[in-house]
């Protein structure tokens, strides 16, 4: 088992404590869109601050090249952190250097700064050392709040802990991350079912390889599972499907069968001449999709498969949606589906795990976003940690005698 230090025991009182977190959010008209990132890290942010601690900020956000740019400035999400805090944050204009010195020495016990974009400085996202170091000499106590941001080997994730000597400590957010995976992962109760849905193949493979050493049963979803049975012979007519990777698919099924592991794959399908709202609709067996079909959800025999093969697993991990879910009425399954676990899991029958991009969206869409056990709102960094790797943004948080039983 993993340790990491233990923010409830940090002595934070009078200290600069830089706390990484992961202020990329959805903009709209220089307002924040979606405040939920934030949101989870609010409770970390105004308990270091009751506990007289320096809160220092630091974050990147989105996708600045190589320099300043006002459209990436992180001032007016700092503003929207102190709304959500309900404390007043300062500002400082740059990460390092003078400006933001001197803004740090400014502070005082239980003040709030947010630092400027990290990625205006190019070092950042090179894991330069000496500017990691730079980062690193305007605090005491390093704190990774960032989960969602974890999976980047940049200077504030990574560098930043280890050119320093700066003590590290996962952020209440983050630890529930961590403990989360490894209740799927690590000590999961057995069986363990996971659905990974979404549209592609290819950008799961290390994904599907990984759960089929670690699942019983494999649910498979979405576009991807039209490649899946194109790779049985079935006829799929106009479905999406990756062609180039139908050997991969037989490679997996045939694995799956060597390890005893159980592949779900859909048995029925609801089928339209195109992907839009409402458009006339058909269920068909999937032997039988015909030649101007697309399959653009589960059916209701696969649906009810699905639920049953949940209903007798303890454990799930949810990646990626069964139906093209963002046209109506193909979330059906997804929606069908995320029911049935949220009552599977307030019954204590199952503990659910989800996450990625698409499928917070789904389970939103589906209203059950509060009733799983828990659900990641990261998108790469959660894919990542699925595929069994240690992010970087992780890495650095490990206790020394982990690390060491890590590298064997
Ligand atoms: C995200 O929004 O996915 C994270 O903040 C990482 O951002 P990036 O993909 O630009 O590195
Ligand atoms: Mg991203």
């Amino acid at each position: 088992m993993p340790s990491f230090r233990s923010l409830d025991d940090a002595d934070v009182k009078g200290k600069r404590v830089l706390v990484r977190v992961d202020l990329n959010v959805p903009m709209a008209g220089g307002k924040v869109a979606d405040a939920t990132r934030i949101a989870e890290v609010a409770p970390t942010i105004a308990d270091l601050a009751a506990r007289g601690g320096k809160v220092i900020l630091i974050s990147h956000f989105g996708r600045p090249k190589g320099g300043p740019d006002p459209k990436y400035s992180l001032k007016p999400v700092a503003a929207e952190v102190a709304r959500i805090v309900k404390r007043p944050v300062a500002f400082a204009p740059d990460c390092v250097g003078p400006v933001a010195q001197k803004a740090v020495a400014a502070m005082k016990a239980g003040d709030i700064l947010c630092l400027e974009n990290t990625r205006f400085h190019p070092e950042e996202e090179n894991n330069d050392k000496a500017f990691a170091r730079k980062l690193a000499a305007l605090g005491d106590i390093f704190v990774e709040e960032a989960f969602s941001a974890a999976h980047r080997e940049h200077a504030s994730i990574a560098g930043i802990v280890t050119v320093s000597n700066l003590p590290a400590y996962p952020g209440y957010a983050m630890r529930a991350e961590l403990a989360a995976l490894a209740r799927a992962f690590e000590h999961p109760e057995h069986p363990v079912a996971a659905i990974v849905g979404g549209a592609k193949i290819s950008t799961k493979l290390e994904l599907l390889g990984h759960l089929l050493a670690k699942v019983e049963t494999l649910i498979i979803g979405g576009g991807m599972a039209n490649t899946f049975l194109a790779a049985q012979g079935c006829a799929i007519g106009k479905s999406l499907c990756e062609p180039d990777l139908i050997a991969n698919a037989r490679d997996i099924l045939a694995k799956a069968k060597a390890a005893k592991r159980d592949i779900v794959l859909p048995v029925d399908a609801v089928v339209a001449q195109k992907l839009a709202a409402h458009v006339p609709t058909r269920v068909v067996d999937v032997g039988h999709v015909g030649r101007d079909d697309m399959i653009l959800d589960i059916g209701p025999r696969s649906i009810e498969h699905v639920v049953s093969v949940l209903g007798r697993s303890k454990t799930l991990v949810w990646n990626g949606p069964f139906g093209a879910f963002e046209v109506e009425p193909f979330d059906n399954g997804t929606v069908e589906v995320a029911e049935a676990v949220a009552e599977l899991t307030a019954a204590g029958r199952l503990v659910s795990f989800a996450g990625g991009g698409d499928t917070v969206a789904a389970l939103n869409a589906a209203g059950v976003m509060g009733r799983l056990t828990h659900v990641s709102t990261a998108g790469g960094a959660f894919l990542e940690s699925l595929e069994g790797k240690t992010l970087p943004g992780v890495k650095v948080l490990l206790l020394p005698e982990t690390s060491a039983a890590l590298r064997g």
